[in-house]
């Protein structure tokens, strides 16, 4: 009876409310909790054995127009542990290989093969390979760099699929296979040696700045002038930073600077600037950064400032070494650190309040006396 008035009482919410949930369920059902799997797989796992029959143990080739060869083996155990181990079976992938004898494949090269075969990743994965193709690395690819550029299946493999995310290092290891110079420089930063030689999980990889997917680099436009927040992630990050005993002001005194304030403002999309502004990177380095707390407690001033003034010079040729004094490095102006420039802040501080108070006063008086003596 109850639930029959809740009816009567209730229709016009409850009719929308059923509707939107079996919408929304029908929607997000098949993706199995993975953000962007469109496509259900068909019945999980069904009929791996019977392809496993053959490839856990074959030691058969494939043979590809050119010649060249590949072995069809398929580790049972690397399969079953791999992500998609317990949740696809080899037909979802290989959906025109019914049985034995096998359809011809048209392959005209390994790497042809490899190219073919991975589109397969974007009917589930749809939301990866759209942003994929906002990548430098789709650019390579479209202008003709077959071989160069990566594709899902060089960056996560086909049959052996690990989580990507975890251990860090191994998103490194990824991209150092074909950017060996960047990732070496990288290994010997104050980011890298942390990551290999204490496993630190604070520090960044490559993707935390250039991402997975829509990879970015500085041939992008803008790219330089929003790499700042990329740092800036991390190191305005205060209870992070505490851990490592650093001044987590460091973004702030950068905006706050002549560079910082109209870096910002480009980086919002005022135009291009004439001459690159100083970011982040032009003092401290990109792959290469380092700490300065690496060199005694004397020579790690001097570098500083040296690194400083080097830095300047990039871009303010040939000033003298106090050139560098005009810069607050990365603390807020005090009484004690820099008087004047204190001085100046708090009297504008003070000043530009009263200023704008006698201006509404005035206007206001104005109005006053053109009311009471119209
Ligand atoms: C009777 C043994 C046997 C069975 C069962 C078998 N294969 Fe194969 N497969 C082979 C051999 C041998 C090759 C090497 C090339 C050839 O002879 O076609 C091969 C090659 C392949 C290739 C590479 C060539 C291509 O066409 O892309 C794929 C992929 C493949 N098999 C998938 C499967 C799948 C999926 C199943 C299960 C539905 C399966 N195989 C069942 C024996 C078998
Ligand atoms: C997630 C999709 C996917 C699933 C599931 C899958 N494969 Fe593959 N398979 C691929 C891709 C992609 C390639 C091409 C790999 C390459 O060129 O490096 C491939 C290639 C192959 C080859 C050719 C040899 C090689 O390793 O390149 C064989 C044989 C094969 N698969 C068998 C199987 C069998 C057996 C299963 C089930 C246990 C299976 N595949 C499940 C995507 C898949
Ligand atoms: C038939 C649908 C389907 C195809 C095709 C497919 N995947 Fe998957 N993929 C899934 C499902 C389902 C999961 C598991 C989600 C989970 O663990 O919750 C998954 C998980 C993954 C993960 C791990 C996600 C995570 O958060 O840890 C990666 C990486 C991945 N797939 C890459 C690939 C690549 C590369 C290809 C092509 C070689 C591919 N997938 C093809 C359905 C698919
Ligand atoms: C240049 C290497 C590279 C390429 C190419 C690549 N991935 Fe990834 N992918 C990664 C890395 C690294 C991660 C780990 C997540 C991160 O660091 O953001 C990842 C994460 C994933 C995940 C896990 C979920 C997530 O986003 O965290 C899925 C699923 C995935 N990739 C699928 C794909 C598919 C599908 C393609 C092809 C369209 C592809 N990837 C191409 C490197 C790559
Ligand atoms: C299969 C090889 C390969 C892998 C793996 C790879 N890249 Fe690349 N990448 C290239 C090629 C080729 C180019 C274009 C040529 C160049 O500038 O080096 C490129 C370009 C770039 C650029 C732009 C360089 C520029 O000068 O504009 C960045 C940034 C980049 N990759 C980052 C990454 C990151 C991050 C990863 C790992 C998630 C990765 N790459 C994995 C081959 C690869
Ligand atoms: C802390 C942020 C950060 C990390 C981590 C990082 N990069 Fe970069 N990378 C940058 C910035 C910023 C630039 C562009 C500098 C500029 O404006 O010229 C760049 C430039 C590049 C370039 C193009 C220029 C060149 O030097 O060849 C490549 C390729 C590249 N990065 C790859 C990688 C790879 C691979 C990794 C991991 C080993 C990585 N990056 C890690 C910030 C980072
Ligand atoms: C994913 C987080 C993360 C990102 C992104 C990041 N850093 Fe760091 N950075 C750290 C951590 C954590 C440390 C401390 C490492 C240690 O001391 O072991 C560090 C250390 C440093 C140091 C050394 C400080 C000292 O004197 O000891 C400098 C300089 C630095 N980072 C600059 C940068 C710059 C510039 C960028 C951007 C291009 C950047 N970082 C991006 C996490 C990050
Ligand atoms: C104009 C050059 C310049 C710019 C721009 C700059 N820095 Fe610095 N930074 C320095 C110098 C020099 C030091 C050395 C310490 C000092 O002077 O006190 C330093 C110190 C640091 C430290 C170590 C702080 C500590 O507690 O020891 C970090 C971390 C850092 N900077 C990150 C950044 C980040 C992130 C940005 C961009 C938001 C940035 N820097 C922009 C020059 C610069
Ligand atoms: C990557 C190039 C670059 C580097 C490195 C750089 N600057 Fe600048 N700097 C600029 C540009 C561009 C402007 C003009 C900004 C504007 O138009 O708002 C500027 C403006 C200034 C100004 C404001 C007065 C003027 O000349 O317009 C001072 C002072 C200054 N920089 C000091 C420094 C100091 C000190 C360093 C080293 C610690 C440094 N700069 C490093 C590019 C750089």
């Amino acid at each position: 009876m109850r639930l029959e008035r809740l009816w009567r009482e209730r229709r016009p919410t409850l009719i929308p409310a059923v509707l939107i949930s079996v919408f929304l369920f029908a929607g997000f059902y098949p993706k199995s909790g993975v953000a962007g799997v469109a496509r259900a797989p068909a019945a999980a796992t069904a009929g791996v054995e019977d392809c496993l029959s053959c490839h856990a143990d074959t030691v058969d080739q494939i043979k590809f127009a050119d010649g060249s060869k590949r072995k069809v083996r398929i580790d049972r155990k690397t399969w079953s542990e791999s992500v998609h181990g317990d949740k696809l079976s080899c037909t979802d992938c290989h959906s025109e290989i019914k049985g034995y004898p096998h359809p011809k494949m048209s392959a005209a090269d390994a790497r042809d093969y490899t190219l073919k075969m991975g589109n397969v990743c974007q009917d589930c994965h749809s939301a990866h390979y759209t942003k994929t193709q906002d990548s430098i690395h789709y650019e390579v690819l479209k202008s003709g760099g077959r071989d160069a550029a990566p594709t899902c299946v060089d960056c996560h493999g086909s049959h052996a699929i690990k989580n990507p995310k975890s251990p860090r290092i191994e998103i490194n290891n990824k991209c150092g296979s074909c950017h060996s110079d960047v990732s070496k420089e990288f290994m010997n930063s104050v980011h890298g040696k942390a990551l290999v030689q204490e496993n630190n999980q604070d520090v960044p990889v490559c993707t935390d700045c250039h991402g997975a997917h829509a990879v970015a680099g500085p041939a992008q436009a803008n790219f330089h002038e929003n790499a700042y927040k990329s740092c800036a992630k991390c190191h305005s990050d205060a209870e992070k930073m505490k851990k490592y005993d650093l001044n987590p002001e460091v973004l702030d005194t950068y905006l706050d600077d002549f560079h910082g304030s109209s870096n910002r403002l480009y980086a919002m999309g005022a135009g291009k600037p004439d001459k690159p502004i100083a970011s982040c990177n032009d003092c401290h380095g990109i792959h290469d950064i380092q700490s300065f707390k690496t060199v005694s407690e004397d020579g790690a001033k001097k570098t500083a400032r040296e690194r400083v003034v080097t830095a300047c010079r990039k871009c303010h040729e040939g000033v003298p070494p106090g050139f560098a004094d005009a810069w607050l490095s990365h603390y807020k102006p005090t009484l004690k650190t820099a008087p004047l420039v204190w001085g100046v802040k708090w009297f504008y501080r003070i000043v530009i309040p009263l200023i704008m108070l006698g201006l509404v006063l005035h206007i206001l008086l104005h109005l006053w006396r053109l009311r009471t003596h119209r």
